[in-house]
């Protein structure tokens, strides 16, 4: 789905942010970019939704240089949801809000009309709403609708649940779970919660400095103690205290199996 070769970026007057970096997510997968505060996770997902053009390298979108696709072209095919959703809203009902990308993308007015009735439905959305003085939560929900409504191929989403409750935390991602399960959508999602990365990812890249340092099936990077520490980023409770718990913990790395494990004794 998409492809980095060899990519180097750097801000104007910075250092070099990211440096000969190289990876692939395959169509369908469900991964987590995780890394310290600066690594480079931003940047990353600012590049492959062709907000920012590499220095050197190519960024194949399924199959595409991004280089040499307008950047609307890839906008149909990404949707990107900010980590603040007030840099993403711009319209002053949630119905307009909704409709925004789809008309600025030249879908067809009923189609429209159609998709933004199913998104209030799906997200529990009101279309006369203000969207500025709604809570945090219905925002993210707002913008998110938005976003999906285009049916976009990769899905990225930068610290997706930033300000949300937990139940709101888990209903957002419940309900990319499914799309990802059901409707094959890719999903790209930067996350320095290690909790929400164990739950959901199905595998992990692991940044530092701007390369990676590793990156593999999320139960296996979390089990990573030596990785997560150069990473500088604490692992997922449970993984880390079944390490401790010695081998017959081995497979434990949800709070159902950990309590499975003790209750067996
Ligand atoms: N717009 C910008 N201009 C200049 N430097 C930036 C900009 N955005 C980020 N940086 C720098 O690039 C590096 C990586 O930032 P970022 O991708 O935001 O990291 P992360 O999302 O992992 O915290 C940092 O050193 C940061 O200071
Ligand atoms: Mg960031």
């Amino acid at each position: 789905m998409i492809r980095f070769d060899q990519v180097s970026f750097s801000y104007p007057h910075g250092e070099t942010t990211i440096k000969d970096l190289s990876f692939h997510i395959y169509k369908g997968d469900f991964v987590a970019l995780i890394g310290a505060n600066g690594a480079g996770k931003s940047t990353i997902s600012r590049l492959c939704n062709g907000l920012l053009r590499p220095a050197s390298g190519h960024i194949y979108l399924d199959g595409e240089d991004t280089c040499e696709v307008p950047t609307s072209r890839l906008a149909r095919k990404v949707g990107f949801l900010f980590q603040n959703p007030d840099r993403q809203i711009c319209e002053n009902t949630v119905r307009d809000e909704i409709a925004f990308s789809m008309k600025v993308q030249g879908w067809p007015a009923d189609k429209i009309k159609e998709r933004v009735a199913e998104a209030l439905e799906t997200f529990s959305l009101k279309g006369e709403w203000f969207p500025f003085s709604r809570s945090r939560g219905e925002r993210q929900r707002i913008a998110l609708a938005g976003v999906l409504a285009c049916e976009p191929k990769l899905l990225i989403l930068d610290e997706p649940t930033t300000g949300l409750d937990y139940m709101e935390c888990i209903h957002i991602m419940d309900y990319l779970t499914g799309l990802n399960r059901d409707k094959g959508i890719t999903v790209l999602m930067v996350s320095h919660d290690m909790e929400l990365v164990q739950d959901y990812a199905k595998r992990v890249l692991v940044l530092g400095s701007g390369t990676l340092l590793g990156d593999g099936p999320v139960n296996e990077i979390m089990k990573d103690e030596e990785l997560l520490h150069r990473a500088r980023v604490l692992p997922a409770q449970i993984p880390s205290l079944a390490l401790r718990f010695g081998d017959r913990f081995a497979d434990v790395y949800t709070i159902e199996e950990m309590y499975a494990a003790v209750k067996q004794g």
